[in-house]
């Protein structure tokens, strides 16, 4: 899918091939030293190397229940989204949403447009049905971004995340059923 940024630059959402590791690894290593509001640390981060890059995109292109885009601004990888099928049988309906954009990139649109994929291909899904995810209470833009799919917030569990400065942090638990179950 093609768009055009504020910015006027070209904004591609695709699925990544393994001649995009490189600039999938520099993302993500930029994203985990801008924003807390990840899971992985950098420390955490800095422990993918290429080969494990390569060997993460291939594993989507492997499997038909994940879903791996990335956000393509005339070449470089500005934010990336993935969602993967829950493991067991018994919650096979549901995937796990992760997404992040690079800070320089944030408020122009490119979160909605990777959300707005991912609910499409969720929509062609044959099983999956409910995107859910948690994400803290401090990620203000982040939960109006959801709020605006209609996502809905079921709670929030306590001191969810410690953050490595060792302050505390809520996780509010999240979800939308996308089709009829
Ligand atoms: C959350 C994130 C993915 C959003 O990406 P983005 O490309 O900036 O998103 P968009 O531009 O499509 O939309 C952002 C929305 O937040 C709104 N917003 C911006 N600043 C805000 C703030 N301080 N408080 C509340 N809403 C805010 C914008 O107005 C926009 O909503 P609108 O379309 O109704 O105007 C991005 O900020 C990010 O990567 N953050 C760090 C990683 C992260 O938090 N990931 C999510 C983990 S659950």
């Amino acid at each position: 899918m093609r768009h055009f940024l504020p910015n006027g630059k070209q904004l591609v959402i695709r699925t990544p091939g393994i001649r995009d590791a490189q600039h999938c690894l520099d993302c993500f290593l930029q994203l985990t030293q801008e924003t807390d509001f990840l899971l992985y640390t950098y420390a955490e981060a800095k422990g993918f190397d290429l080969a494990a890059e390569e060997a993460f995109i291939a594993s989507y292109m492997n499997h038909p229940n994940h879903l791996f885009l990335v956000a393509d601004v005339e070449g470089e990888i500005a934010g990336s989204l993935t969602l993967n099928q829950n493991r067991f049988s018994k919650q096979q309906h549901m995937a796990l949403l992760g997404v992040a954009v690079l800070h320089k990139y944030w408020n122009m649109g490119i979160g909605r447009r990777l959300l707005t994929a991912a609910i499409r291909w969720v929509e062609e899904h044959p099983v999956i049905s409910v995107i859910h995810f948690e994400v803290l209470s401090t990620n203000e833009r982040a939960i109006q971004l959801y709020r605006n799919f209609n996502f809905t917030e079921h709670g929030r569990i306590p001191q969810g995340i410690r953050q490595p400065d060792g302050s505390w942090a809520d996780l509010v638990v999240m979800s939308k059923r996308i089709k009829p179950l």
